[in-house]
Parts: structure tokens; C-alpha cells; sequence
């Protein structure tokens, strides 16, 4: 038997309603802050990720599904989505000043090569969040703000926890790097970290083997410009006023090279999740618009990965389907039965009812048992006698009523009967 990818799921029945939910559900949030969606290629040049999420991040190094065409270019799926978010915006010119500020989503399937575990997939899927324009500290806010009523939505904010750090940039940061890079020569570090240390330091801070050895690191926010500074307070102060949880993290650095600001990791503080308590992850990155090409363009934003919002959204039985019946369930019985189940439907769709029939030829009391599966609110049996007669027996299976009804005059009848 040929197997799905590890890291890979099927998702059917009754657990697509509830992706498909949910996706219904955070659109409508998003549109309340006016954001619109956006659909960008899933595969990109590998170049891409190679230049705005950095070569020596384990994303780039270790975990991008690579593909070369026929004509021998190199391609990936893409790993995450605000290099492409980014690339549409200098390929389409949404920098003018008419256009911005751009603020924009975008649901699907990301790729990374990890090892699958509880929350952690090779295929999984994000709902990424960018707004290009502003470089304000009070987008930024709002930035967090529309992750936070996101957890508020789904009754999920009583674990939820909000970690947050402010990187520090240019000058500052080759100064902090050095201070750093003196602190973590004290230890012994992992291979990885050894690597890193030379290439990307700050990386090592958020080691998951070192990472909590460094109990008096040096403070990178104290090497902020006083103008960061002073935004960073504002953050932190705004989103307290707002009654978030927040933790002010001096580890937190993030796995991708291209923030430049404040960065924040969105957690949910249960068992369910394993190890990956991270549900939504972001941060300002003002310089990868222009690193990419494009002109000099602010940008913020965030993204958070589904598969753990329905973990956490089944741990919680918190289910979002909101009509998960349908309104009649028709039973043919015969040829003629058949036919005019073809008439029912379409009447009855046209009028905006909801139906599924039983083909199948089955027993009765299958048939019946079927019903109540679909959540059928009226069964409505199909023979040569309804054919010929054409008035068919409604069967309420809610009330248990029967309601008799001419074929043309269902709907005065169904609407009447209600
Ligand atoms: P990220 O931290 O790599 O950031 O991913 C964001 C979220 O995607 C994570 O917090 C997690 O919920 C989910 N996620 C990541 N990897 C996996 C996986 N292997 N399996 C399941 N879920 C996963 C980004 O991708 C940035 N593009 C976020 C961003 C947008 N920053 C600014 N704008």
C-alpha cells in the first residue's frame, strides 16, 4: 500500500468541517481589522528563503523540500510565507505610496523537513498575517492585538501567554554580538551552537539543548537605541493596559534572520501540545523588503500554524461547526424513485435547503441509521408511488411528525409547515 509522507495528514469528515471552520472563522476576524487575503505560488526560487530567512537558519539548512525543473532550476516548497509575501509585493509594485499600507493574509500548506512529532508536521499549515507601510509601534501593537483576539475568539486566552523581546539592529547589534560572543565562550556548547556561534550567535540563545544554561546573558535590549527603547516600553505597557499575559523574554531571538524589531512568541500553556507550545510566532522585519530588491518598506507581522490551534480547539471540545445538519435526507427506492429524487434535490437547493440522498439500495433501517448520521433534520422516501403520484411523506425526524406534501407545492408546504 503507497503511504502519505511522514509528517504529512489526511484530513475528512468531520474534521474538515472543523478546519474549514476554523479558516471561516479567522477570516472573519481578520476582515474586522481589514485585512485582505492574498495567494501566492507554493513552490518559490530557492533563493528566496536563502536570502530573507537566512542560510544559516535550520530552516534553509536542513529543512526545505528542494526542486529542480526540468530546465534545472532550483526550486522549494515553500517553508514559510513571508518571503513570498514579500517578493509579491516588490514583483507587483504594492509599495507605491497608494497602496500602502498593504495589509494582507494568507492560509496554506508550508513545507519544512522536521521531525514529526505531536504539533510538528513536514506538511503543515499557516495563517500568516504582514502588514507593509507603518513603522509604528502602535501597528505593532495591533499586530499582537489581532493575534491576541484571535485566542480571545476561541475561548482560548486563559492559557494564553505572550512572550516578547525587542532585537537590536546595526551598529547596536555588532556591539551586543561581541559582549555576547565573550559571555557564551565560558561554556561548553552543543555542536550546533559551536557552528552557530560564528555565523549568527544570537541563535544560540534560543538553543533547545544550551538555551537554559544562560541565566545572566546580557541584556540585548540594553544596547537598544533610547528611540527603541522607548518603543519597546510602549509595547510592553500597552499590551499589560490590554490584559494580555506578557512575558518580557531576553532569550527569545527567533529561528528566521529577518526581524529587526520587536519579535513575540504566542504560546499556550497546556499539556496538549507537547513540546510545541508556540501557536502563533512574528515580529517587525524593516529591512527585507529592501534586502529582497524592493525600496526601503516597514514591515510587521505574524503567523500562526493551525495544526496546533485544532489540537488545542479539540482538547478544549471546542467545536467551531456551527450548521453541522442537513435538512433532508431522501431515501430512493426504485427507478422512478430516483428520477424524481432529481427534481426534490434541485427544488430543494434552489431554495436554499440542505440534502443528501441514499443510493444505495440499503435496508430500511440503514437507511434511517444513515440519516441520523448525516444529522438529517427530515427523511423523505422515494418510490414509484411518490413518482406516480407525485406527493411525498416529509418525516420530521426531530419531532417525529409526518407532514404529507405535493411535489409542486414543497416549498409553500415546507415553509408553511414551519
Ligand atoms: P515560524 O515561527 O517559523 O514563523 O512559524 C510560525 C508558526 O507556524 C509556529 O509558531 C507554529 O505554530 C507553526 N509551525 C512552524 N513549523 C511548524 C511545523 N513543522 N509543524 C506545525 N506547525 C508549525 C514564521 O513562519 C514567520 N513567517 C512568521 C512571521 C510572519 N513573521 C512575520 N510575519
Amino acid at each position: 500500500m503507497i503511504q502519505k509522507p511522514r509528517g504529512t495528514q489526511d484530513i475528512y469528515n468531520q474534521e474538515a468541517k472543523q478546519w474549514s471552520a476554523l479558516q471561516d472563522k479567522l477570516r472573519n476576524i481578520l476582515a474586522k481589522f481589514n485585512y485582505t487575503e492574498m495567494f501566492t505560488p507554493i513552490f518559490e526560487s530557492m533563493d528566496l528563503f536563502v536570502r530573507s530567512v537566512g542560510d544559516s537558519s535550520d530552516i534553509v539548512s536542513k529543512e526545505m523540500y528542494e526542486l529542480i525543473d526540468k530546465k534545472g532550476r532550483k526550486f522549494v516548497l515553500r517553508p514559510e510565507g513571508t518571503a513570498s509575501a514579500v517578493r509579491a509585493v516588490i514583483e507587483n509594485k504594492l509599495f507605491a505610496p497608494e497602496t500602502i499600507p498593504f495589509k494582507t493574509f494568507y492560509i496554506g500548506p508550508m513545507f519544512r523537513y522536521e521531525r514529526p512529532q505531536v504539533g510538528r508536521y513536514r506538511q503543515f499549515h499557516q495563517l500568516g498575517l504582514e502588514v507593509f507601510g507603518p513603522d509604528s509601534i502602535y501597528q505593532d501593537i495591533e499586530v499582537v492585538n489581532v493575534a491576541n483576539t484571535i485566542m480571545k475568539d476561541l475561548n482560548l486566552w486563559d492559557k494564553t501567554q505572550i512572550n516578547l523581546n525587542y532585537l537590536v539592529t546595526g551598529e547596536q547589534r555588532i556591539e551586543y554580538i561581541k559582549v555576547l560572543k565573550a559571555y557564551l565562550s565560558n561554556f561548553d556548547l552543543c555542536s550546533d551552537c559551536s557552528l552557530r556561534l560564528e555565523k549568527n550567535a544570537l541563535r544560540v540563545l534560543d538553543c533547545k539543548i544550551d538555551g537554559n544554561k544562560f541565566n545572566d546573558v546580557p541584556d540585548m535590549t540594553d544596547f537598544l537605541t533610547k528611540e527603541d527603547k522607548v518603543k519597546y516600553d510602549i509595547l510592553i505597557e500597552e499590551l499589560k493596559n490590554m490584559g494580555m499575559k506578557i512575558v518580557v523574554d531576553k532569550q527569545l531571538v527567533r529561528g528566521l534572520d529577518y526581524y529587526t524589531g520587536f519579535i513575540f512568541e504566542l504560546k499556550y500553556l497546556d499539556e496538549s501540545l507537547g513540546g510545541q507550545q508556540t501557536v502563533i510566532a512574528g515580529g517587525r522585519y524593516n529591512n527585507l523588503v529592501s534586502e529582497l530588491g524592493g525600496p526601503n518598506l516597514p514591515a510587521a507581522g505574524f503567523a500562526i500554524g493551525l495544526e496546533r490551534l485544532i489540537i488545542i480547539l479539540k482538547e478544549n471540545k471546542n467545536n467551531l461547526v456551527e450548521n453541522d445538519q442537513i435538512d433532508f435526507y431522501t431515501i430512493a427506492l426504485s427507478e422512478k424513485g430516483m428520477k424524481l429524487n432529481l427534481e426534490v434535490m434541485n427544488t430543494l437547493v434552489e431554495n436554499g435547503y440542505s440534502i443528501d440522498t441514499d443510493y444505495m439500495n440499503r435496508s430500511m433501517k440503514s437507511a434511517f441509521k444513515q440519516a441520523e448520521k448525516n444529522n438529517a433534520k427530515n427523511v423523505i422516501i422515494l418510490g414509484d408511488q411518490e413518482f406516480d403520484s407525485r406527493v411525498i411523506t416529509i418525516k420530521n425526524l426531530e419531532t417525529k411528525t409526518s407532514i404529507e406534501a405535493s411535489i409542486d407545492q414543497l416549498i409553500e408546504k415546507i415553509k408553511g409547515d414551519k
